[in-house]
């Protein structure tokens, strides 16, 4: 999805020239998230105008066109301070082209610029009350009405702070956003905002910081004005005046040179600083004369006092490709020590034991709920599947499995002693966001599952496991799915801690799990054979992936990861389902791939290979090594390491990711960042 990068540097000389190098450095950390323009707002020379240069296509586009357009020499000349804006935008209201790009104008003499991710829900009341004012639109998308927005608060509203006009601007808006707004009548000051899409403040400072927490400023600062409601069709109301602020505590570093960065995820700043504060929804973050205050317009009860700085853990090396063609590349290849990490200081392999700190305290209400349900988007969704069985297995509770957006539309009835899990890389999924919140209005235990610490979804979620797989850059999730697998599964060992019954089940798995590092390094080393099966396969138009049981979820996923990263239709098929229909398809020109391992299902897999070579099919077969007997029904196979049947599905994805990877390469699609898509999707 879009991707906001702001700079801002207070006393710390930088040439715009080098503004712009951060900027665009900026958007390349973000270009994993997807998109498909770009565009930077700079001062310019005279610093009495703000510069735009926008373009289509990728960053490197814009580099190039930002090399041309600000080749002067006074761009070279250090300036105290400056603000510089930059956006990847992902096209949502209006095709990708220059015209749509962001940053989005107040008007023609630029006054204030914005860049903008989510959606503005009610952009057309918002055009119509503006457009019944004098202004003109250029552009399809929503975001400009926000642009034209606070030019007219500020015509209103002459003595409203910069902060105020976006606060203003941002009561009358709905839906989602982030937000960062550069103003050329306030020289030096940046805004930004977020409701429920994600942003962040990163501070720099030569110095460590002399404290860990910026306090949070209430109410409106001056009495000016009456604020105004947008109603449908541009219809206006007044709104009851707020209180004043009570407070005027702002952060303010010990030293004075100050550089603040305003970005959408943490990988594009961590070169910078590791110092950030995760803005809340409906938190206002402003910087003037170096100072960072963080305003909110109400006050409730249990709203905090301050808002802390996180340190991030994340190295610079973590969101580099190294010596990998591509992330995705690096990411699969990194599953052995993925996994590893995600057991880390939780699986005590001598002594039998798994702590989850996160979750620890909640086991006992856990253990008394009416059902367990797992919620997620794409490949989050398929670790639910994958381990639904062992859950219900080794809990003994039922165990529903829920598509995020599909568990919204349904407004599925939820009770207070359900237990809900979301599941999501990101932790900014919008449905799985929507659902969670959803589920906790109607008084549901939140358990969070993910891989970005700071994220909504954990901050959201009462308790939670995070992952630990370490950034996930690729579009197309690998890592992150065999760390939730894992993480899932420690889950369900922890809630049969005390069952002497399932005592032995427990230590066979705990056993696979000491060991998976080493069988999936084994998995990896299939690589060139997966490459030549992929040379087989790039021309087709179609794969269908079969199996049951355990590997059901591998089927599904590995179909996700072949159509979204080559174009190519693919579907994962239950292999119990093949006579119900899909076993129509089967003939000697389509590519199957099935998965046959000695598990509980082994038989009824072999049926169903049974059923697919003669109506010639011709499957490759991902089988147990040394599974002579199953080898035997293809001369095209992959043979994976025996685990436990619970953990196969980890073995057998891997072969899947790979296949998909080097079928996308052959095919000339762009890797890490598949056309369309977006690695967080916060948008619903
Ligand atoms: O960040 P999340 O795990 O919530 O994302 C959910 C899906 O959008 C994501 O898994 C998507 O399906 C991947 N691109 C698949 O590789």
């Amino acid at each position: 999805m879009c991707g906001i990068f702001a700079y801002l540097n207070y006393l710390t000389p930088k040439s715009r020239l080098e503004v712009l190098d951060l900027l665009v450095t900026g958007l390349k950390r973000l270009e994993y998230r997807g998109y498909d323009s770009t565009g930077v707002a700079i001062d310019s020379p005279d610093s009495k105008n703000i510069v735009m240069v926008k373009r289509t296509g990728k960053v490197k586009v814009l580099e190039d066109a930002i090399k041309e357009h600000f080749s002067g020499g006074e761009y070279s000349e250090p300036v105290m301070t400056h603000i510089g804006i930059a956006h990847t935008r992902w096209a949502t209201h209006g095709v990708p082209c220059e015209r749509n790009s962001h940053p989005h104008r107040s008007d023609e003499g630029n006054g204030f610029v914005v860049v903008h991710n989510g959606i503005i829900t009610n952009y057309n009341d918002v055009k119509t009350f503006l457009a019944k004012r004098g202004y003109e639109f250029e552009s399809d998308t929503d975001t400009e009405v926000f642009a034209k927005l606070v030019h007219h608060l500020w015509k209103t509203h002459p003595t409203y702070s910069f902060r105020e006009l976006v606060e203003q601007a941002i009561l009358q808006v709905e839906g989602a956003f982030a937000i960062a707004v550069k103003s050329k009548h306030f020289p030096g000051e940046c805004v930004a905002s977020r409701r429920s899409s994600p942003l962040l403040v990163a501070i720099k400072t030569k110095s460590r910081l002399a404290t860990d927490h910026i306090p949070i400023l209430y109410g409106k600062d001056t009495d000016s004005g009456k604020p105004q409601e947008i109603r449908p069709h541009g219809q206006t109301r007044e709104l009851p005046v707020l209180p004043r602020s009570d407070s005027t505590s702002e952060f303010m570093p010990e030293e004075k040179e100050v550089e603040y960065f305003f970005a959408s995820d943490a990988s594009a700043v961590i070169e910078h600083t590791n110092r950030v504060i995760y803005l809340e929804d409906d938190d206002v973050a402003a910087v003037r004369d170096g100072t960072l205050s963080i305003h909110r317009l109400k006050k409730s009860l249990d709203d905090p006092h301050a808002r802390e700085i996180t340190t991030l853990k994340m190295e610079i090396q973590q969101i580099m490709k190294g010596n990998y063609d591509y992330f995705m590349q690096k990411e699969i290849f990194e599953q052995p020590d993925s996994v590893v990490n995600t057991m880390r200081g939780r699986v005590r392999f001598d002594g039998n034991a798994i702590v989850l700190g996160g979750i620890k305290d909640y086991i006992p209400e856990i253990k008394r709920c009416r059902r367990l349900m797992l919620i997620g988007c794409g490949t989050s969704y398929h670790s639910a599947v994958a381990t639904r069985q062992l859950l219900e297995e080794l809990t003994e509770l039922p165990v529903i499995v829920e598509l995020a957006s599909d568990f919204l539309d349904r407004n599925t009835p939820i009770f207070r002693d359900d237990v809900c899990f979301f599941i999501s890389q990101s932790g900014e999924t919008a449905d799985t966001l929507m659902a969670l919140r959803y589920c906790k209005q109607r008084g549901a235990l939140i358990v969070g599952i993910t891989n970005t610490v700071g994220s909504s979804i954990c901050r959201e979620s009462h308790c939670g496991v995070h992952i630990n797989a370490g950034p996930e850059i690729g579009v197309a999730s690998t890592k992150a799915y065999t760390s939730q697998f894992i993480s899932l599964v420690m889950f369900a060992l922890v809630m049969s801690e005390d069952r002497l019954s399932l005592q032995q089940r427990r230590l066979e798995i705990l056993q696979a799990l000491s060991n998976l590092a080493d069988q999936i390094r084994k998995v990896l080393k299939l690589d060139s054979k997966v490459q030549e099966l992929a040379k087989d396969l790039y021309q087709h138009k179609s794969l269908l992936i079969m199996g049951r049981g355990y590997n059901f979820a591998t089927c599904l996923e590995g179909a996700l990861k072949v159509k979204e990263l080559t174009y190519m239709h693919s579907e994962g098929i239950m292999a119990g389902e093949l006579k119900h229909g899909p076993l129509a398809l089967v003939d000697d020109s389509m590519p199957v791939l099935m998965i046959v391992l000695r598990d509980p299902v082994y038989v009824k897999c072999m049926n169903a290979l049974q059923q697919v070579t003669s109506r010639k099919g011709c499957p490759v077969i991902i089988c147990e090594e040394g599974d002579e007997e199953t080898k035997a029904f293809s001369s095209r196979h992959l043979e994976i390491p025996r685990t436990v049947d619970c953990l196969q599905g980890i073995l057998t994805v891997i072969p899947m990711q790979l296949l998909s990877y080097h079928i996308a390469v052959l095919r000339g699609c762009d890797v890490d960042c598949p056309r369309n898509l977006a690695k967080s999707v916060t948008v619903e």
